[in-house]
């Protein structure tokens, strides 16, 4: 079957099949990371909707939404080569009514940790997440570690709003060097992608520690020795669910986070870290 771009609500209505569907939200630039997604996804369910949206909602003042990468073209020969059945490529118009009011707040788990730097952001997320699916009505939904407060976030939203979607987290892709694959690694020169090798490597010193502060600190020395090119945002070792700081005596998963800029690209990587197995 040849793939389906719906560029509107009609489009899609008219586009969907009759069995189940996955869901694959995306803003485009797609690479490699977003390919994984859909292959979950193709394993899921009986047809597979890929969305490429560049939100606006989700976007701070001062942040990149107009100069983000749109790259339509080759984003529907990727979602082609995957075997999509639809991309659903809406405009903002036709998201977003002229005189809308009702919003989703993401609570005090969008306020910490990116949601500190990013004030806003994860409303913005979770209102066109709740849309998307409310369009898509998918029974999964796929969605990368990568953005590890957002797939929580998403997960808290279904479950504290009782939507019925099966929410998948899928691993972080990277690059061989450990890079973090990203649509906005475009923005990098070579030199900067050197800096910003340090936060995956930053995530790997963390990985070889036992104890939360010793995890804390050994990040935060290699990301000192990136030099001032690095500008560091946070380094935190947060509950996966409620990215909260964990103490010193936690066991179980703590997900390992790291946001910086590098010139006027901000980056963010993580890593799931299993403390004090039994
Ligand atoms: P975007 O940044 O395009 O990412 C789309 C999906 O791809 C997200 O679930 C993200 O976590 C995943 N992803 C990105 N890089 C990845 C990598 N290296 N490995 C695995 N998965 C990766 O996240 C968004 O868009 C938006 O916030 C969205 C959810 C679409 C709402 O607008």
């Amino acid at each position: 079957m040849d793939l389906i771009v719906a560029r509107n609500r009609e489009d899609l209505v008219k586009a969907r099949g009759g069995g189940e569907v996955a869901l694959v939200p995306t803003m485009g630039a797609l690479h490699e990371g977003h390919r994984s997604l859909m292959r979950l996804a193709r394993s899921r369910a009986d047809q597979v909707v890929v969305s490429v949206f560049v939100n606006p909602l989700q976007f701070g003042p001062n942040e990149d939404f107009s100069r983000y990468p749109r790259t339509f073209d080759s984003d529907l020969d990727v979602c082609r080569a995957e075997g999509v059945d639809v991309v659903f490529h809406p405009s903002v118009d036709d998201m977003y009514l002229p005189d809308r009011q009702v919003s989703l707040l993401a609570g005090r788990m969008g306020e910490i940790v990116e949601g500190e730097s990013r004030p806003g952001h994860f409303d913005g997320v979770l209102t066109v997440v709740l849309k998307l699916f409310n369009l898509v009505q998918p029974s999964v939904a796929v969605f990368g570690q990568k953005d590890a407060q957002q797939l929580a976030l998403i997960r808290r939203m279904v479950a504290d709003l009782d939507v019925p979607v099966e929410i998948v987290g899928a691993p972080t892709v990277r690059e061989h060097d450990g890079l973090a694959l990203s649509s906005r690694n475009r923005y990098l020169s070579e030199d900067d992608r050197q800096v910003a090798l340090a936060l995956s490597r930053a995530l790997r010193a963390g990985e070889a520690e036992r104890r939360p502060g010793a995890i804390r600190e050994a990040a935060r020395e290699v990301l000192a020795a990136a030099g001032p090119r690095l500008d560091l945002d946070y380094v935190v070792l947060v509950d996966p669910a409620t990215f909260s700081e964990v103490g010193e005596e936690h066991a179980g998963e703590a997900v390992l986070a790291v946001a910086a800029r590098i010139g006027a690209t901000r980056l963010i990587d993580n890593v799931i870290l299993n403390l004090n197995p039994a």
